[in-house]
């Protein structure tokens, strides 16, 4: 039997996807493209079902509600990657899915764009007062004014964390005449015409707007107290999209009812509800030119679409290249593929001696190695291996068979 063909890939149509939670359709486009067999669920299965309707699966995709714990991975007997289409990846016991070579993926910048809009529409909002304008019409109140209203034009924004969406929201804000500087742990190339800021502080000191883009760590825990608030200018304006430890609330409420701030947006709280209805509580309740959403900065359709591409590409480009980067449990790798080659995929456990013995397997074919590339984290490890078709098969049943490998797979 020849075993010469000229793409690698997978045979994609012997692949069986299955999606819970309704997952945008463009992801089932792109697996259907590659001929996959798709099956979708709309809502999420408990446990106990779940470990029925996984055999035979070669992905999952789930969003928050589906728990993919260590006893579903376990009935998973074909399962080859799992994809998040969402941000969040605790759903998954990802310690689990990394000893059983499973890389999870996830989609953490596709709804950064609708972050950085809403954070433009409030600034918007704050400078003309819009919410409590739209509140008292709607209570039948009749109030124009344009006492401390004001243009945007020509006001400095203070962007806190210049990351993906902190980036944007400053170019988006030049777009409306605005002067941006920002603040960073990380050196970060400014955007058009904004500039970095030596400290918080001087950003705090020299902006009329603050927004608020950083990841929670233990640094921006609490990063904002009555302390840094009392830096900022009087009269200028606090935006928080980002992660609601960030804010001490109370401390802005103060301020707001002072009259130090001439007002706020926020999009997350320290303890957010669990699921919509009545009972949000919060010190910024009713206070004047306060806006306030319930955590909807990347909640749009567009972003659930670029969710659907994002995650089912990086599903797909492990099934047909082996490619493991943006995965947030598994040695990265990413291998161009070579035209000739066959592809072996070997994930290990991360034991001394498993590359002498994987070499020995090589040497003793007489395979001609064209690239490879070997990533580890603490417990496993990932190779990579380009080599001549006419071994291949051999080799990767051999690598497959040592004690150490956890998942070995071939692509043509
Ligand atoms: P990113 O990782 O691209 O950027 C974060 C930036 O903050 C990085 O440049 C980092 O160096 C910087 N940073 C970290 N610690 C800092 C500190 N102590 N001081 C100053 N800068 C610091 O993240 P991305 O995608 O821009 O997201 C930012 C935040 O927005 C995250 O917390 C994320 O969870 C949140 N988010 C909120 C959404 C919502 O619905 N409201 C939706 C999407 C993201």
């Amino acid at each position: 039997m020849s075993r010469a063909r000229s793409a690698t890939t997978f045979p994609s149509g012997k692949i069986k996807i299955l999606l819970f939670e309704n997952i945008h359709e463009s992801a089932s486009a792109i697996f259907a493209n590659h001929e996959c067999t798709v099956e979708t669920v709309s809502g999420a299965l408990p446990e106990k079902e779940l470990v029925e309707r996984i055999k035979g699966v070669h992905i999952v995709g789930i969003r928050s509600k589906t728990q993919i714990t260590k006893r579903v991975l376990e009935a998973a007997d074909y399962l080859l990657a799992v994809g998040c289409f969402c941000i969040g990846t605790n759903q998954v016991d990802l310690n689990a899915a990394n000893r059983m070579g499973i890389p999870v993926f996830n989609a953490p910048f596709s709804n950064t764009r609708s972050v950085a809009e809403l954070i433009m529409s409030e600034i918007v909002m704050l400078a003309r007062r819009l919410g409590d304008c739209v509140r008292e019409l709607h209570t039948n109140l009749w109030n124009k004014s344009s006492t401390g209203c004001h243009e945007i034009r020509g006001k400095v924004l203070g962007v806190v964390g210049y990351g993906h969406i902190g980036s944007q929201v400053g170019v988006l804000a030049e777009m409306f005449g605005m002067r941006v500087i920002f603040h960073d742990i990380t050196k970060r190339l400014p955007m058009s015409n904004s500039r970095e800021v030596e400290s918080l502080d001087q950003l705090l000191a020299e902006s009329d707007f603050v927004t608020f883009h950083v990841p929670a760590t233990p640094e921006t825990n609490g990063m904002m107290q009555a302390e840094h608030i009392a830096k900022m200018k009087k009269g200028s304006y606090l935006l928080n999209a980002s992660r609601g430890s960030v804010i001490n609330l109370e401390a802005l409420a103060e301020a707001l009812k002072s009259g130090h701030l001439a007002g706020a947006a926020i999009d997350v709280y320290p303890k957010e509800p669990r699921g919509n209805g009545p009972g949000f509580e919060s010190p910024l309740v009713g206070l004047k030119n306060v806006v306030l959403t319930p955590h909807i900065g990347g909640s749009t359709e567009e972003a659930q679409e670029n969710i659907g591409v994002e995650v089912a590409t990086a599903c797909m480009g492990f099934i047909n290249k082996g490619t493991t980067v943006g995965s947030v449990n598994f040695p990265q790798v990413e291998m161009p593929l070579k035209p000739g080659a066959h592809r072996i995929l070997n994930a290990h456990r991360n034991v001394p001696g498993v590359m002498a013995e994987i070499l020995k397997i090589l040497s003793s074919h007489d395979a001609n190695i064209h690239a490879q590339n070997l990533a580890t984290d603490e417990h496993i490890g990932y190779l990579v291996t380009d080599l001549d078709q006419s071994v291949s098969d051999d080799v990767k049943m051999a690598i497959a068979a040592l004690p150490t490998s956890i998942k070995t797979r071939i692509l043509y």
